[in-house]
């Protein structure tokens, strides 16, 4: 595996792996790895040539209240993960790499999908992502990127901007890997205290309920959000951002659940936020 931190040194190292031709699979990340991450690498491997992981925690992304400066780092653990799942290129660059001073350019996606949900609690976010993914996008040139499920949103708006701004990349959207008990697996996981993290399976049970619940025959998304909203109550210092029960395409509110349908949840537990999603298709 090559470890590289400019831009140059990928380009240049990316020229040689692609010589001897084939395909390019990206999976960006913001590091502190985990299975869900591992998940992606593994996909991307089965799937390309050459596999490229960058890790950057993008400050674009976060709000001025956020935690960006708290965000988990552990870049040694990082690359031995990487080099396990047999990666060829780890882009890390710093902060300045990506943007120098006096950058200015950002991408932003107007409309209903970027205001919605984590849209309205987290303002700027999906502009900070769309911006890194394109220069991310443009550094590497892949043929394939790889994105996680978990965070569904994300997935739609980068599906969304690689239509309009034409980028020839196919998007892969992989399953979200949980723990044992349920919880999705995030790397904000680690901020929570052992009491927080035994209450935070709540979340994702009170999704699996609402899945049962619809296979049992349920169609009214107002009820749904009540029991998904009641359960997630018991938790101690849970402030509830959104449940929302939308059009797994189009992200437009159901009333009637009738077709792909996505139920999600934002909850902060303490001051950690947590997301999670399910899709459903009935
Ligand atoms: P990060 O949170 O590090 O996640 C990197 C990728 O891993 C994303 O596509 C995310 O959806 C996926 N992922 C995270 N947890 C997962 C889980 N439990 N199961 C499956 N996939 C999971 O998402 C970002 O970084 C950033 O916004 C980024 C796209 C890198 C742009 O900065």
């Amino acid at each position: 595996m090559r470890v590289v931190h400019t831009k140059q040194q990928l380009r240049k190292a990316l020229k040689e792996l692609r010589s001897a031709g084939g395909s390019v699979g990206l999976v960006p990340t913001m590091g502190y790895l985990h299975e869900g991450h591992i998940s992606l690498i593994r996909r991307a491997r089965q799937e390309n040539d050459v596999v490229v992981v960058s890790v950057f925690v993008n400050p674009a992304q976060f709000g001025p209240n956020e935690d960006l400066n708290a965000y988990p780092r552990d870049t040694q653990g990082d690359l031995k993960l990487m080099q396990g799942e047999k990666t060829d290129l780890a882009f890390l660059p710093r902060a300045e790499e990506l943007y120098p001073d006096g950058y200015a350019t950002y991408v932003e996606l107007n409309g209903r999908m970027t205001q919605v949900l984590c849209g309205v609690s987290r303002p700027g976010h999906f502009r900070g992502v769309a911006t890194v993914v394109t220069k991310l996008f443009n550094i590497v040139s892949p043929d394939r990127a790889y994105f996680g499920q978990k965070d569904a949103q994300q997935v739609s708006v980068i599906k969304k901007m690689v239509r309009d701004l034409d980028f020839n990349i196919t998007i892969v959207a992989c399953p979200t890997v949980r723990e044992a008990d349920g919880l999705a697996m995030s790397s904000r996981n680690s901020y929570l205290t052992a009491a927080q993290r035994a209450q935070a399976p709540v979340i994702a049970r009170a999704l699996f309920e609402a899945r049962d619940r619809i296979t049992a025959g349920e169609r009214c998304s107002a009820s749904l959000v009540d029991l998904i909203k009641e359960r997630i109550t018991t938790i101690d210092n849970a402030t509830l951002d959104y449940v929302s029960i939308i059009d797994a395409d189009d992200m437009s509110d159901i009333e009637t659940i009738i077709g792909p349908t996505l139920i999600a949840v934002a909850v902060k537990l303490g001051r950690t936020r947590l997301i999670d999603n399910i899709r459903i298709e009935v």
